[in-house]
């Protein structure tokens, strides 16, 4: 069970969303991805990212976030929405998923995915599926604990190439429902 609140995503969040993702990337990436890709992530280049997507947000697309306790500062946020590529045949994507590193394995990662789970069900997309570093063995062991299963891979040229693998879920109402991977 998670002691952090969650809840959509309010425009005046965009500053906290942006350093909870620089700092998020900054504690998983470094080691992983080239230090130029890392350094580019600045609190300026993520505030430009968030900021249209909480000020106008797209009608199929969701962002949620996590406070530690009511009223709190963020710790994580997760992202969901269409499929933004082509190469996989699922209607949802999770767009983004961070929980600092000091709140994590205290449930919100799996409360942001179930809670995405529901949101994409309500927008009328049954099955969903997302990119994760290769490398990033530890996210990977979540998926795989949340039900995902393995459905391909990639080079991500935005990420100077690095190789990326994709989870699937293929019924999202089983990361979403009560008792399934999702509790
Ligand atoms: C991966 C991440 C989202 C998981 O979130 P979290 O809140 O720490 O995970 P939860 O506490 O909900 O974990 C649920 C279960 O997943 C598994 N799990 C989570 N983290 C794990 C890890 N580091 N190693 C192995 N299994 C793990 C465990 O089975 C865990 O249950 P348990 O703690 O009872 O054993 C989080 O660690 C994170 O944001 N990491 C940095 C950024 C990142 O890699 N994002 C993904 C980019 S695609």
């Amino acid at each position: 069970m998670s002691a952090a609140e969650i809840r959509p995503a309010r425009p005046e969040d965009c500053a906290s969303i942006a350093t909870v993702h620089v700092a998020a990337w900054r504690e998983t990436f470094r080691g992983l991805l080239p230090e130029a890709v890392i350094a580019a992530q600045d609190q300026a280049a993520r505030e430009a990212l968030w900021r249209p997507r909480l000020e106008a947000p797209p009608p199929d697309s969701a962002v949620l976030v996590a406070e530690e306790g009511p009223g709190g500062p963020l710790v994580a946020f997760g992202a969901c929405g269409p499929q933004r590529g082509t190469a996989l045949p699922f209607p949802g994507e999770f767009h983004a998923l961070y929980v600092l590193r000091r709140a994590q394995r205290a449930g919100i990662g799996r409360a942001l995915m179930r809670g995405m789970a529901a949101c994409l069900l309500g927008h009328g997309f049954d099955a969903a599926s997302l990119w994760v570093l290769r490398a990033n063995l530890a996210a990977r062991a979540f998926y795989t604990e949340l039900g995902g299963t393995l459905v391909g891979a990639r080079e991500n040229p935005e990420l100077g190439g690095a190789p990326e693998v994709a989870f699937a879920w293929r019924d999202l109402r089983a990361l979403a429902g009560p008792g399934g991977p999702g509790r």
